[in-house]
């Protein structure tokens, strides 16, 4: 490829598997974009530890350290503007972003999601899947728009919901397919193959799903 790679910072709040996942795309040489920061609202996550091995800048901009929403949102911005990302993304951030936090990065945010979304926005998807009687589940990576786990939808995957299912034997499926999904989103959006449409994603011109 030609040209610089898309500088991309990833927020996490937790265990960072997905981070992992993105960590270990960023090594292939082909690979078409760069991982320049990991960002955590909590302190001495494993996300951050994990960044910390593959030599990744880190920063922790704690929310409690902040009177509220906007003044953390702020601050966190702040702290991603100062790596000039050509796409910010959600790998397990655990917190709701305020409308002007999300109008400042529109177009270049993008979050993972566990469910096929518009089913199950918000906490306990594997959960309340089991418990909806759903015969199939699945992750979602989508632009973020002001309302919570909506906005266009890049790519999905799907995986079965098994009888005997627990919450846990559900969530490793779809983990499983998060790791996949992400990564190929971040490699769509760095080739410049991804586009809005009013509330569409067209891949190649085409829309995405
Ligand atoms: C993932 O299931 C993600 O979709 C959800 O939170 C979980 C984070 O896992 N938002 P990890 O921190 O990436 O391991």
């Amino acid at each position: 490829m030609s040209g610089e790679k898309l500088r991309v910072v990833v927020l996490v709040s937790g265990r960072g598997s997905n981070l992992q996942a993105i960590i270990d795309d960023g090594t292939h040489p082909d690979c078409p974009f760069e991982l320049c920061a990991v960002i955590s609202n909590r302190p001495q996550v494993a996300g951050l530890e994990r960044a910390q091995k593959a030599h990744i800048s880190t920063r922790v901009v704690d929310h409690k350290s902040y009177a509220g929403r906007e003044q953390f949102d702020a601050a966190l911005k702040e702290s991603i503007d100062a790596y000039q990302p050509g796409l910010v993304v959600l790998a397990g951030f655990m917190r709701i972003l305020t409308p002007a936090f999300i109008d400042h990065f529109h177009g270049r945010l993008i979050n993972i999601h566990p469910s096929l979304l518009p089913e199950f926005p918000g906490l306990d998807t594997h959960q309340r899947a089991i418990a909806g009687g759903a015969v199939e589940h699945g992750a979602s990576v989508h632009f973020v728009s002001s309302i919570l786990d909506s906005g266009p939808l890049i790519i999905q995957a799907r995986v079965p919901v098994l009888a005997g299912d627990d919450a846990a034997a559900l969530a490793a499926r779809v983990l499983e397919q998060e790791h996949r999904i992400l990564p190929r989103a971040i490699r769509w959006f760095a080739e410049g193959r991804l586009a809005i449409d009013d509330d569409r994603v067209l891949l190649d011109g085409k829309a995405a799903l």
